[in-house]
C-alpha cells in the first residue's frame, strides 16, 4: 500500500466513522429545544399560601425577572411590580399602611401602580398583570 492509498482509505474511513456521531449530535440538539416556554406567558411565581402568609410574595428568580406581588387572595386588586428602584437599583419596600412602595436608599416613593410619587426616581416601577389560578400566583409582563 502506498501513501496515497493509505490516506484515501483512512480519510474516507474517518469521515464514514464520524458521520453517525455528527448526525446524532444534530438530532439530539433539536429535541431539547421543543419544550421551553416564553417569558411572555403567564408564569407561576409562588403559592397563594405564601402570598396570604405575609400579604406579599417576592420571587427574585422568576422567568420574567424579579417580581413582588402585594395583597392577599381575599382582595380583587392584587399588585405586581418589579421592586427594583428605577433610580439606582435598590429594592423598594411595600408600606401597606401608606399604600405605596418606598425606596430605603434615597427615599423615592411609588404608587401601587408603580408610578413615581416622590423622586429622585423619575421612571415608574415595571408592573405585571397578576392573577390567582388554583393554588398558584401567576404574573405576566404588561
Ligand atoms: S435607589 Fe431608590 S431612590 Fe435611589
Amino acid at each position: 500500500m502506498n501513501r496515497r492509498d493509505f490516506i484515501t482509505l483512512f480519510g474516507v474511513g474517518g469521515i464514514a466513522s464520524s458521520l453517525p456521531l455528527a448526525l446524532a449530535a444534530c438530532s439530539s440538539e433539536k429535541s431539547t429545544t421543543t419544550t421551553t416556554t416564553t417569558s411572555k406567558d403567564w408564569q407561576n411565581i409562588g403559592t397563594v399560601a405564601e402570598l396570604d402568609k405575609n400579604g406579599q410574595l417576592l420571587n427574585e428568580k422568576s422567568p420574567v425577572g424579579t417580581v413582588l406581588v402585594v395583597g392577599t387572595s381575599k382582595i380583587k386588586n392584587l399588585v405586581a411590580v418589579n421592586p427594583t428602584c428605577t433610580h439606582k437599583g435598590c429594592k423598594v419596600d411595600w408600606k401597606a399602611t401608606e399604600n405605596k412602595f418606598l425606596c430605603p436608599c434615597h427615599k423615592s416613593a411609588f404608587a401601587a401602580d408603580g408610578k413615581v410619587l416622590n423622586g429622585p426616581a423619575t421612571e415608574p416601577l415595571a408592573t405585571y398583570a397578576v392573577k390567582i389560578e388554583g393554588s398558584g400566583v401567576l404574573v405576566k409582563p404588561v
